[in-house]
């Protein structure tokens, strides 16, 4: 598989949802394009929820090219603590707080500045505020980039579980600067290479391969093969969404990996892996209980292992975690039915399946 370059021009998507549609652009620069930004806003007032990190890097930027796009806009800005630990019930509140300053009604905009964590808080925030106004995804991350902010997923956890609380609410538009990765921490960007991986790992074993071949050019941010594959999962993506937005079926798929990547994060008190590194773990996890089963070659978990490895990240469990806690914690996953235990296989790579019903004592032989 070769993916078309990209470098130069901005890749202009659409997510289809029957009568409703919204733009995925992705390029360099896209922070700067108030005319873009303007297309995307809603009402007079724009709320910029970003975080302490993120802020100062891109803030003034996109603060300006709003101010040369729209005329007659109020933009307030809100600025929380960095971090996964923040994506919570409070901090959605303090975002209400800054909607009823702004005195904004259902002709506001947020405009999610960040990171996966700002934009399933801001998302959230929007699907709630007045029973839902509209929110533009800015992502900063490749992990946001590729997943969070396509799809409409919002939500904000709790100490007893991840993302427990929340909403479909598809975003008007994503704005994707690749610009912004130039000051992405290295972790970040390994980070993010779990969910590119989970797309080839998922459906896709061509491009399983291709990321196989490119795992250097892409660690060094090489802009034509990062854009490109950032391409390739936002389309994947957006069939998937298609097809399926509201997960009765097959979007579930888009979570191989991640009930046990979800477990672990919520058992290291969202304060251990990053959710791309849980998500590497739990998808490696994953294969092994497949292969355990007896549904797939042991030998796809063992090259599964090996590209997140050579992208940096953890394949083992980290230790000192209680597997009987971390299988409590699936419990509490939106994907299990009737109390049993709902889990997103695989047949090997490029073939993941919804198996329900597994038998803890699998998993727990697989965490021990
Ligand atoms: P994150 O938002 O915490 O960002 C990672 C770190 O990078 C943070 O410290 C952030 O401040 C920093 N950062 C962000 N952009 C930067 C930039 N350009 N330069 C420098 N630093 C930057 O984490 P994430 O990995 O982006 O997102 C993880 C979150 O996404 C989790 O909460 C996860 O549950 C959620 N998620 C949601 C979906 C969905 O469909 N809604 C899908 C996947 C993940
Ligand atoms: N990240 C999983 C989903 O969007 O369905």
């Amino acid at each position: 598989m070769t993916l078309s370059p990209h470098s130069s021009s901005t890749i202009e998507l659409t997510v289809e949802l029957g009568a409703r549609r919204y733009p995925i652009a992705i390029g360099h620069g896209l922070l700067d394009d108030g005319a873009r930004l303007a297309s995307a806003i809603d009402g007079r007032h724009v709320l910029i929820v970003s975080n302490d990190v993120v802020a100062p890097l891109y803030l003034d930027r996109l603060t300006a090219a709003i101010r040369r796009g729209c005329e007659n806009v109020h933009i307030s800005q809100w600025i929380l603590a960095d971090g996964e630990a923040h994506k919570t019930l409070a901090s959605a509140a303090r975002v209400f707080d800054a909607l009823a300053a702004m005195k904004a009604n259902r002709d506001a905009t947020i405009l999610a500045l960040g990171g996966g964590v700002i934009g399933d808080l801001s998302g959230f925030a929007a699907a709630c505020w007045m029973r839902g106004i509209a929110c533009v995804q800015v992502p900063t991350t490749l992990l946001a980039m590729v997943d969070s902010s396509v799809g409409g997923k919002t939500a904000v956890d709790l100490p007893q579980g991840k993302n427990l609380v929340g909403a479909f609410h598809q975003p008007r538009a994503v704005i994707a600067d690749i610009g912004t990765l130039a000051t992405l921490p290295a972790r970040e960007l390994r980070a993010g290479f779990a969910e590119v991986v989970k797309y080839g790992a998922l459906g896709d074993a061509d491009f399983f391969a291709y990321l196989e071949r490119n795992v250097d050019a892409l660690l060094a941010r090489d802009a034509d093969v990062l854009a490109a594959t950032i391409a390739h999962c936002c389309r994947q993506k957006a069939g998937i969404v298609a097809r399926d937005e509201t997960e009765q079926g097959e979007r579930a798929l888009l979570n191989f990996g991640h009930t046990f990547g979800h477990a672990i994060e919520t058992a290291m008190g969202y304060d251990g892996l990053r959710h791309g590194e849980a998500v590497a773990v739990g998808m490696v996890l994953a294969a092994r209980l497949s292969a355990n089963l007896g549904r797939a070659p042991a030998v796809d978990a063992q090259r599964l292992s090996a590209l997140l490895d050579r992208f940096g990240l953890p394949t083992a469990m980290p230790p000192g975690l209680d597997p009987d806690q971390l299988i409590d914690l699936m419990r509490l996953d939106k994907k299990n039915l009737s109390g049993t235990l709902r889990l997103i296989l695989w047949r090997g790579i490029g073939q993941a399946d919804i198996v329900p019903g597994i038998d803890a004592r699998a998993i727990r032989a697989v965490l021990a």
